[in-house]
């Protein structure tokens, strides 16, 4: 009896100092975070309030594996302003104090947009100058609360029309301001917060195409109109199969010789459900070419995945029928994409 108790005494030991040196190790060396961290680079999430407040997994993973994270929707308009001059900074304080306890850094996402936008904005029937006192106070508020503690803000997000290559006329924003929006709002947070970088960010002008024309030709305007803009977010919001083309490093390098730093935003590739086991190592290839790229382009700073769980991913309300856009399953398992990007991560950092 005495024996058994010893022996199970010794087996819960080992246990304990085994998975505990486990877990030491993964720690150190064999996590997304630690490899990007020896590489100096950033690899991220977006991050969703609910499950980052009532699922345990859910945090550990954001913790253990990044070190810079987004709000999926913290802090955007619609949450952060619900009433004209009424701050809601619930949510938005949670998640500064919860990224400086895990010393990771923040993206801010994002000022301007035409979607998620408040109603008594969009139909509060305001002047031009109205307006733009509001986006001034929008802007100043919020980048102003959190200066010194976000890394770099989505100021403009979406402002290219995918067709024509020209700014979207159907927005908010330009129907109301005309073009002078843009420059206003780089404006106002540069004030606010001189030291963040300020982005602008956009969904399919990552290859050559008419839209990545139209925004790198916005881009240089701005520049040389001397408006303080400091890096371009490629969204990438793709479908299984996606390759990285050298299209893609020609684009990097033309908005990198506008003096434009590059950030990989709101990286997820999405596929026809239900997938199987081809689909998913066809997925670990499209992302390890994405981080293999961005690892070896000089002015790509950093990889944000929109998301952590297949489980919370917006891409089935979205994209009806398709899904598993993400890293870890719905029962947050490691899927093949996992290993991809460590081993494209820690190939980076040997050879840095
Ligand atoms: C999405 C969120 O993931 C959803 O939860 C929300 O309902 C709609 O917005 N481009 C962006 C992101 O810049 O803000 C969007 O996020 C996805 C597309």
């Amino acid at each position: 009896m005495r024996i058994n108790k010893l022996n199970a005494g010794l087996v819960l030991f080992l246990v304990l100092v085994n998975g505990g040196l486990c877990f030491a190790q993964s720690k150190q060396s064999k996590t997304l975070r630690a490899l990007a961290e020896k590489r100096g680079f950033y690899i991220g999430a977006a991050v969703a309030m609910t499950p980052l407040k009532k699922e345990f997994q859910y945090r550990k993973i954001v913790e253990r594996e990044f070190n810079i994270i987004v709000a999926e929707n913290a802090f955007k308009w619609e949450l952060v302003q619900p009433e004209k001059s009424k701050f809601n900074f619930k949510d938005t304080d949670l998640l500064v104090k919860f990224a400086e306890a895990n010393r990771m850094k923040l993206r801010g996402h994002t000022l301007v947009w035409h979607r998620q936008i408040p109603k008594w904005l969009v139909e509060g029937n305001f002047s031009r100058d109205e307006t733009i006192k509001i986006l001034k106070q929008h802007i100043q508020t919020l980048v102003g609360r959190y200066r010194g503690k976000i890394l770099a803000w989505d100021v403009v997000n979406e402002a290219i029309d995918d067709k024509t290559g020209k700014l979207r006329t159907d927005s908010f924003w330009y129907q109301k301001l005309g073009s002078d929006y843009i420059k206003l709002a780089f404006e106002f947070a540069s004030q606010a917060d001189p030291a963040a970088k300020l982005y602008y960010n956009d969904y399919s002008a990552e290859g050559m195409n008419v839209k990545s024309d139209g925004v790198y030709n916005l881009l240089r305007e701005l520049k040389s109109q001397g408006v303080p803009i400091d890096g371009i977010g490629w969204q990438m919001h793709e479908i299984n199969g996606f390759r990285i083309e050298p299209q893609h490093s020609t684009n990097a390098k033309r908005l990198a010789a506008l003096g434009l730093e590059l950030s990989i935003t709101e990286l997820d590739i999405r596929m026809n459900l239900p997938a199987g086991a081809e689909d998913l190592r066809k997925q670990a290839d499209s992302y390890r070419d994405v981080a293999d790229f961005c690892l070896a382009e000089p002015s790509c700073k950093a990889i944000l995945i929109w998301g952590i769980t297949d489980k919370h991913s917006w891409i089935p309300k979205e994209f009806p029928k398709m899904g598993d856009a993400l890293v870890f399953d719905t029962f947050y398992k490691p899927k093949p994409i996992y290993t991809a990007l460590l081993e494209s991560l820690e190939r980076a950092s040997n050879q840095f």
